[in-house]
């Protein structure tokens, strides 16, 4: 959750460790810290609040040190205020610690500490960490060893960052179970929880596992487990570009990211989709083929937006590849102790392929035999390192905390998986060109509901002010309704639920009156008629309707008091289209409401705690 960064080099490193906090804030933002060494002195500045309050405060300073680490809070242990931000020290402020993650057996490593002499001065989980290193040292008289032996006694996860002005020439890092990375440059190195923060900096980079810890110096490193064990790592390139996480001329990532879908959507179908053959062809399935062909059940497990992605998969599956589909949230699948053969399949779906819960499932699933594939934009990933196969996205860096072109790539691999299954069981090849044609046309779709950006807005200040809404929608559209209240909760703070239609009744419908606006997602297609009855159950009881309806219905201004026109196409890949307006929506809603759309409050884009 929390982003890090580190330098160490002949530059100026604080200039550095700023812009990289920056890039990363997305990761956590409610507060933020650096840690630098200058003339074999420990100088801290951490506070409360976002990176730009820390960059005036530490820009004051002209000192030059080549050394220093910083980092973003989300906070898991104690209050995000000034005390508890990172770095955190020892007693006698030699060492600076950074941590992502969480400590499990932080109460019992402190009180075992405090009961040694030590003074905790903060709240948090990661103080411990500090304290015990101090510990160590004292005994091995190295901070690499220290730091090592220090792991060893920690239960939990990190993604960890040591520096002691005893020893100035080197950062210690260490990763276990949080995104870490060690960017590799001449006569510099850098450290980073994400990619992002690397780029403007090198693109060769060593992605660290589980249980290693390295000792970076300038112009070298060594890397060992923390059960002493030498590793040997390989170099591996950055691939993305700096433009793709800039905001190009948008007022914030989210309205960018919404307005990247036609091109996303186009990388992930890119040689994918064989529009004249009718098939999908998916490389990074190929090896694991059989296994897919064999299942007797798919299990897809996810969170957040990915596991709506997820429903919708279900559907795909079901209805395309005629096999049957379970779909579980990541938590809670991870600890059912779920029934898992052989010949089952688990996808995970993962936007950052560092959410805890589903690293968590995916490595369940593995231990009970199954066969795990992913469905992953971030390349280099824990999730898309740890899976038997899987399909990247290729939605871009994605930086936005709401989830928004991540979900339509997810969408569009889903669909050509579902294709891929559709070949080898039963799926007639001129349903297949008609299905992959349809595929092809929707960042054109998309593209046309942009367009109608304009009066989404207005519909948007019409409503800015109410504190509930309903969306409704059947079938997959149902998960449809599910994203879109999703979206508007996420950064409008306006309280949505989503529901299938038809359920309204059975609860939801006491809710109705001329206060309650309720969005219905409503295609023309087989169960159409159905939700027009749901939708006079609303008008009887003055809800307010706004309908997400096909360019070519009639019917629908007669219940609906806003349509949203969208292009039609087929029911399979109906969401993929119909979500875009309601991202729209709740994107307006919320900037209509003076919130912060990017980095909404107590959210944070990569959830790498449990
Ligand atoms: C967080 C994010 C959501 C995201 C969810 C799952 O809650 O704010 O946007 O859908 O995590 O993340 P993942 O990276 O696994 O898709």
């Amino acid at each position: 959750m929390c982003g890090i960064i580190g330098y160490i080099g002949e530059k100026n490193s604080l200039p550095i460790l700023i812009e990289g906090l920056k890039r990363l804030e997305y990761r956590g933002y409610d507060s933020a810290g650096v840690a630098l060494i200058h003339q074999k002195e420990l100088v801290v500045y951490k506070q409360a609040g976002k990176v730009s309050e820390l960059d005036k405060i530490v820009t004051a300073n002209s000192f030059h040190a080549s050394i220093g680490v910083g980092h973003t809070r989300w906070a898991t242990h104690g209050e995000p205020n000034d005390i508890n931000a990172h770095p955190h020290g020892d007693c006698h402020e030699e060492i600076a610690v950074i941590h992502n993650g969480i400590i499990e057996n932080y109460a019992t490593l402190r009180r075992k500490l405090e009961r040694d002499g030590h003074t905790m001065r903060t709240e948090t989980d990661t103080e411990v960490i500090a304290h015990l290193i101090e510990e160590k040292y004292k005994l091995k008289n190295d901070l690499f060893t220290a730091t090592r032996l220090a792991l060893l006694e920690v239960e939990g996860s990190y993604g960890l960052l040591v520096i002691s002005k005893n020893e100035s020439d080197k950062i210690i890092a260490a990763r276990k179970g949080s995104p870490l990375m060690i960017g590799i440059g001449k006569g510099e190195n850098f450290i980073a929880s994400d990619a992002a923060a690397l780029i403007d900096h090198t693109r060769d980079v060593l992605y660290l596992n589980d249980d290693e810890i390295v000792c970076v110096y300038a112009d070298s490193y060594y890397t060992k487990t923390i059960h002493d064990q030498p590793v040997v790592k390989e170099v591996e390139k950055i691939t993305f570009d700096l433009e793709q996480i800039e905001k190009g001329g948008f007022e914030h990532f989210m309205l960018k990211e919404i307005h990247d879908q036609p091109e996303a959507i186009r990388n992930s179908l890119r040689g994918r989709l064989l529009v004249d053959e009718g098939r999908a062809k998916l490389g990074g399935l190929e090896r694991s083929l059989d296994k897919l062909l064999q299942a007797r059940r798919l299990i897809i497990t996810a969170c957040g937006t990915s596991w709506h992605a997820a429903l919708v998969g279900k559907y795909l599956f079901e209805q395309l590849g005629r096999i049957p589909v379970e779909v579980d949230y990541a938590s809670e699948f991870r600890y059912r102790n779920p029934i898992i053969n052989s010949d089952d399949v688990l996808f995970v779906i993962s936007q950052s392929g560092e959410t805890a819960d589903t690293l968590a499932a995916l490595r369940e699933a593995k231990s009970k035999g199954a066969t795990v594939f992913g469905i992953v934009n971030g390349v280099g990933s824990s999730i898309a390192r740890e899976t038997d196969a899987g399909v990247f996205i290729h939605a871009g860096p994605e930086i936005g905390v709401a989830s928004t072109k991540a979900f339509t790539c997810q969408l569009s691999v889903l669909s050509l998986i579902a294709l891929l299954l559709g070949q080898y069981r039963g799926l007639p090849d001129e349903q297949g060109k008609l299905l992959a044609t349809d595929l092809a046309s929707i960042p054109n779709k998309i593209r046309k509901i942009l367009d109608k950006s304009e009066q989404i807005k207005n519909i948007a200040a019409e409503f800015k002010d109410t504190h509930n809404f309903l969306y409704l929608g059947r079938g997959s559209n149902f998960p449809t309704a599910l994203e879109g209240a999703l979206k508007l909760k996420e950064i409008s703070y306006i309280h949505a639920e989503g529901y299938p239609a038809a359920e309204m009744k059975h609860g939801p419908i006491a809710l109705i009156d001329e206060n309650m606006p309720v969005v219905f997602i409503v295609p023309k297609d087989p169960i159409y008629e159905k939700i027009l009855s749901n939708m006079q159950e609303v008008r009887a009881r003055k809800g307010r309707i706004i309908a997400i309806a096909n360019e070519d219905d009639y019917e629908i201004d007669k219940l609906a008091e806003f349509v949203i026109r969208v292009p039609r196409t087929y029911s399979y890949f109906g969401p993929i289209v119909n979500v875009v307006p309601l991202q729209l929506l709740a994107y307006y809603i919320a900037v209509g409401r003076g919130c912060n759309v990017d980095q909404p409050r107590n959210l944070a884009k990569s959830v790498t705690v449990e």
